[in-house]
Protein backbone atom coordinates (compact mmCIF):
# COMPACT_ATOMS: atom_id res chain seq x y z
CA UNK A 1 0.00 0.00 0.00
CA UNK A 2 1.53 3.20 -1.33
CA UNK A 3 -0.18 5.73 1.05
CA UNK A 4 0.75 6.38 4.31
CA UNK A 5 -2.64 6.25 6.44
CA UNK A 6 -6.02 4.17 6.51
CA UNK A 7 -9.00 6.26 7.16
CA UNK A 8 -12.00 4.39 8.56
CA UNK A 9 -15.40 6.54 7.61
CA UNK A 10 -19.11 5.48 8.04
CA UNK A 11 -22.01 5.64 10.22
CA UNK A 12 -22.19 6.51 13.89
CA UNK A 13 -21.60 2.71 15.77
CA UNK A 14 -20.84 1.10 12.69
CA UNK A 15 -17.15 0.52 15.04
CA UNK A 16 -15.00 2.80 13.66
CA UNK A 17 -12.87 3.27 16.96
CA UNK A 18 -13.02 0.02 18.22
CA UNK A 19 -11.75 -1.30 14.67
CA UNK A 20 -9.51 1.13 14.55
CA UNK A 21 -7.42 0.64 17.63
CA UNK A 22 -7.13 -2.59 16.98
CA UNK A 23 -5.93 -2.90 13.20
CA UNK A 24 -3.55 0.15 14.28
CA UNK A 25 -1.99 -2.62 16.60
CA UNK A 26 -2.39 -5.51 14.35
CA UNK A 27 -0.30 -3.36 11.53
CA UNK A 28 1.80 -1.59 13.72
CA UNK A 29 0.64 1.80 13.30
CA UNK A 30 -0.41 4.83 15.90
CA UNK A 31 -3.94 5.13 16.41
CA UNK A 32 -5.87 8.60 15.89
CA UNK A 33 -9.71 9.21 17.04
CA UNK A 34 -10.37 12.01 15.46
CA UNK A 35 -13.49 12.89 17.81
CA UNK A 36 -11.44 12.43 20.66
CA UNK A 37 -8.66 14.76 19.57
CA UNK A 38 -11.46 17.25 19.16
CA UNK A 39 -12.30 16.86 22.25
CA UNK A 40 -9.47 16.68 24.30
CA UNK A 41 -8.09 20.53 22.13
CA UNK A 42 -11.47 21.31 23.33
CA UNK A 43 -11.07 20.26 26.91
CA UNK A 44 -15.13 19.90 26.50
CA UNK A 45 -17.01 16.80 25.15
CA UNK A 46 -18.90 16.07 21.75
CA UNK A 47 -22.14 16.89 23.80
CA UNK A 48 -21.29 19.74 25.34
CA UNK A 49 -19.88 21.45 22.39
CA UNK A 50 -22.94 20.72 20.67
CA UNK A 51 -25.24 21.90 23.44
CA UNK A 52 -23.10 24.69 23.99
CA UNK A 53 -21.45 26.32 20.76
CA UNK A 54 -23.74 24.19 18.26
CA UNK A 55 -23.04 21.62 15.79
CA UNK A 56 -22.10 24.57 13.36
CA UNK A 57 -18.99 25.47 16.04
CA UNK A 58 -18.13 21.67 15.94
CA UNK A 59 -17.79 21.04 12.15
CA UNK A 60 -15.13 24.05 11.95
CA UNK A 61 -13.40 22.57 14.85
CA UNK A 62 -13.80 19.13 12.98
CA UNK A 63 -12.42 20.25 9.57
CA UNK A 64 -9.58 21.78 11.42
CA UNK A 65 -8.66 18.62 13.25
CA UNK A 66 -9.33 16.58 10.34
CA UNK A 67 -6.70 19.41 8.36
CA UNK A 68 -4.21 18.24 10.92
CA UNK A 69 -4.45 15.11 11.59
CA UNK A 70 -4.62 14.35 7.45
CA UNK A 71 -0.49 15.20 7.56
CA UNK A 72 0.27 12.31 10.19
CA UNK A 73 2.84 9.26 8.86
CA UNK A 74 1.60 5.50 9.51
CA UNK A 75 -1.70 6.43 11.28
CA UNK A 76 -4.78 4.51 11.33
CA UNK A 77 -7.30 7.58 11.65
CA UNK A 78 -10.91 6.65 13.09
CA UNK A 79 -13.30 9.52 11.92
CA UNK A 80 -16.37 11.06 13.29
CA UNK A 81 -19.82 10.20 10.86
CA UNK A 82 -19.93 13.24 9.27
CA UNK A 83 -16.44 13.88 8.30
CA UNK A 84 -17.23 12.59 4.95
CA UNK A 85 -20.44 15.44 4.28
CA UNK A 86 -17.24 18.09 4.04
CA UNK A 87 -15.79 17.77 0.43
CA UNK A 88 -12.48 19.60 2.13
CA UNK A 89 -11.51 16.90 4.86
CA UNK A 90 -12.38 13.94 1.90
CA UNK A 91 -9.66 15.96 0.29
CA UNK A 92 -7.24 15.91 2.68
CA UNK A 93 -8.00 12.34 3.74
CA UNK A 94 -7.24 10.94 0.57
CA UNK A 95 -4.40 12.63 -0.12
CA UNK A 96 -2.16 10.95 2.42
CA UNK A 97 -4.65 7.56 2.78
CA UNK A 98 -6.92 5.04 2.01
CA UNK A 99 -10.46 5.66 2.82
CA UNK A 100 -12.53 2.34 3.93
CA UNK A 101 -15.80 2.36 4.30
CA UNK A 102 -17.27 0.49 7.00
CA UNK A 103 -20.54 -0.09 6.20
CA UNK A 104 -23.29 -1.41 8.32
CA UNK A 105 -27.38 -2.04 7.96
CA UNK A 106 -29.75 -0.31 9.83
CA UNK A 107 -30.38 -3.06 12.24
CA UNK A 108 -26.44 -3.45 13.61
CA UNK A 109 -25.91 0.13 13.62
CA UNK A 110 -29.91 0.70 16.54
CA UNK A 111 -28.13 -2.29 18.16
CA UNK A 112 -24.53 -1.23 18.69
CA UNK A 113 -26.15 2.75 19.58
CA UNK A 114 -29.84 1.79 21.06
CA UNK A 115 -27.97 2.33 24.83
CA UNK A 116 -25.77 4.98 24.17
CA UNK A 117 -26.53 8.94 24.88
CA UNK A 118 -23.24 10.60 23.45
CA UNK A 119 -24.72 10.84 19.64
CA UNK A 120 -26.14 14.91 19.94
CA UNK A 121 -27.32 14.10 16.69
CA UNK A 122 -29.87 11.07 18.07
CA UNK A 123 -31.50 12.58 20.74
CA UNK A 124 -34.49 13.06 19.06
CA UNK A 125 -38.20 11.69 19.40
CA UNK A 126 -37.32 8.38 17.71
CA UNK A 127 -33.93 7.95 17.65
CA UNK A 128 -34.53 5.18 15.00
CA UNK A 129 -35.85 7.05 12.37
CA UNK A 130 -33.16 9.53 12.91
CA UNK A 131 -30.41 6.90 12.44
CA UNK A 132 -32.34 5.57 9.10
CA UNK A 133 -32.74 8.67 7.39
CA UNK A 134 -29.39 10.21 8.03
CA UNK A 135 -27.71 6.63 7.05
CA UNK A 136 -30.24 6.79 3.46
CA UNK A 137 -29.10 10.49 3.20
CA UNK A 138 -25.33 9.65 3.67
CA UNK A 139 -25.08 6.04 2.70
CA UNK A 140 -23.94 7.19 -1.14
CA UNK A 141 -21.60 9.86 0.49
CA UNK A 142 -19.58 7.27 2.08
CA UNK A 143 -19.76 5.13 -0.76
CA UNK A 144 -18.82 7.73 -3.27
CA UNK A 145 -15.95 8.56 -0.99
CA UNK A 146 -14.73 5.33 -0.20
CA UNK A 147 -11.42 3.67 -2.17
CA UNK A 148 -12.84 0.36 -0.40
CA UNK A 149 -15.89 -0.66 1.35
CA UNK A 150 -15.75 -3.16 3.82
CA UNK A 151 -19.56 -4.66 4.85
CA UNK A 152 -18.91 -5.00 8.60
CA UNK A 153 -23.14 -6.11 9.71
CA UNK A 154 -23.05 -9.18 11.74
CA UNK A 155 -19.07 -9.40 11.82
CA UNK A 156 -17.28 -9.13 15.58
CA UNK A 157 -14.14 -6.74 15.43
CA UNK A 158 -11.71 -9.64 15.38
CA UNK A 159 -13.25 -10.89 11.99
CA UNK A 160 -13.13 -7.07 10.43
CA UNK A 161 -9.89 -6.03 11.78
CA UNK A 162 -8.68 -9.29 9.72
CA UNK A 163 -10.02 -8.54 6.51
CA UNK A 164 -8.92 -5.01 6.65
CA UNK A 165 -5.43 -6.33 7.19
CA UNK A 166 -5.52 -9.02 4.77
CA UNK A 167 -7.03 -6.05 2.17
CA UNK A 168 -4.67 -3.24 2.95
CA UNK A 169 -0.95 -5.97 3.26
CA UNK A 170 -2.10 -7.06 -0.03
C1 LIG B 1 -21.38 12.57 14.06
C2 LIG B 1 -20.76 11.42 14.50
C3 LIG B 1 -20.04 11.35 15.79
C4 LIG B 1 -19.52 12.73 16.19
C5 LIG B 1 -20.63 13.73 16.19
C6 LIG B 1 -21.30 13.85 14.81
C7 LIG B 1 -22.12 12.52 12.78
O1 LIG B 1 -18.94 10.44 15.67
O2 LIG B 1 -18.49 13.14 15.33
O3 LIG B 1 -21.57 13.34 17.17
O4 LIG B 1 -22.41 13.58 12.20
O5 LIG B 1 -22.40 11.40 12.29
P1 LIG B 1 -19.10 8.82 15.61
O6 LIG B 1 -19.32 8.46 14.18
O7 LIG B 1 -17.81 8.32 16.13
O8 LIG B 1 -20.25 8.47 16.46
Amino acid sequence: MTKENIVLVGFMGCGKTSVGRNLSYMVDRKFVDSDAEIENEAGMSIPDMFLNEGEGYFRIKERQMIAKIATYKKSVIATGGGVVLDQQNVEALSETGVIIYLKADIEHIYNNLKLDTSRPLLKTENPYETMKNLLSNRTVIYEQTADIIVDVTNKSIVEIVDEIKKIVEG
